[in-house]
């Protein structure tokens, strides 16, 4: 599995980096994790946080997608635990660092947009409840960012099970009609006609299923920082983030 290199640093943020440079000193290295439901805007908190800090970035969620998607195409079993783990080696997963993104590619294919397709999202759940495969992630998660000086890293588990020893955990939140109207908006930009109802229930499935797995479920960790995106934009998130960071540096 191939992965994302360091985000790039937009200009702004010298007295962070250097206060960030001196907290490397003492740890070696900074990670930041951020999880929270679907459609809660994480990717880009989380990609904006990581471009003002020169941090890396990591979608864990493309992850999950990725194999989910090169596992329809192999028609697994999606009921079938040990073949799904066995996706893993099978295929070459790479993850790039793209404009305002990641893009995946499975065996040399781009995928970047097939990932989101709604019928992944509709299947990842069988893939993020496979305690085997998820362990095989996480440790390819912390493998990444021990090659990273920082990296601010977003999913669901990231603060709980993968960077438990995380430097700052963040829980972003939002009401879920809220982050369906957001969805649904994104949907429209994109030409596509999208169902407010429909869209919230598939919200607060992903919620269910997200909140009751056994393996990696989400919650927030027990020293994350919460925050409430309900009614801020995701710039005001990342600006929350910051002077929270550079509050406890
Ligand atoms: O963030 P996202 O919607 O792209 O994530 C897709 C799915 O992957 C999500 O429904 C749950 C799963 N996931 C997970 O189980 N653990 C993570 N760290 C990230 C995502």
């Amino acid at each position: 599995m191939g992965w994302p290199g360091r985000g790039k640093s937009n200009g702004n943020n010298a007295a962070m980096v250097r206060q960030t440079d001196q907290t490397f000193d003492n740890m070696a290295k900074l990670v930041i994790t951020i999880d929270g439901p679907a459609g809660v805007g994480k990717s880009t908190v989380a990609k904006g946080l990581a471009c003002r800090l020169g941090f890396a970035f990591l979608d864990t969620g493309a992850m999950y997608r990725a194999v989910t998607l090169a596992a329809m195409r192999k028609k697994a079993d999606l009921n079938s635990p040990e073949r799904l783990v066995a996706i893993l080696s099978e295929c070459d997963f790479r993850f790039t660092p793209a404009d305002g993104g990641t893009q995946v590619s499975i065996d040399g294919v781009d995928v970047t947009e097939d990932i989101r397709l709604p019928e992944v999202t509709a299947n990842v759940r069988h893939i993020a409840s496979v305690a085997g495969l998820r362990a095989q992630l996480v440790q390819m998660q912390r493998n990444f960012a021990s090659t990273q000086p920082g990296i601010v890293t977003e999913g669901r588990d990231q603060g709980t099970v993968a960077f438990p020893d995380a430097g700052f955990k963040f829980f972003l939140t939002a009401d879920p009609a809220q982050r369906a109207r957001r969805r649904c908006d994104e949907l429209t930009a994109k030409g596509v006609d999208a169902d407010y109802a429909r869209v919230h229930e598939d919200i607060e499935q992903r919620d269910l299923s997200d909140r009751s797995r056994s393996a990696g479920p989400l919650t927030p960790a027990q020293d994350a920082v919460t925050i409430d995106a309900t009614s801020i934009s995701a710039e005001d998130a990342v600006a929350e983030m910051l002077s929270y960071i550079e509050g406890e540096s």
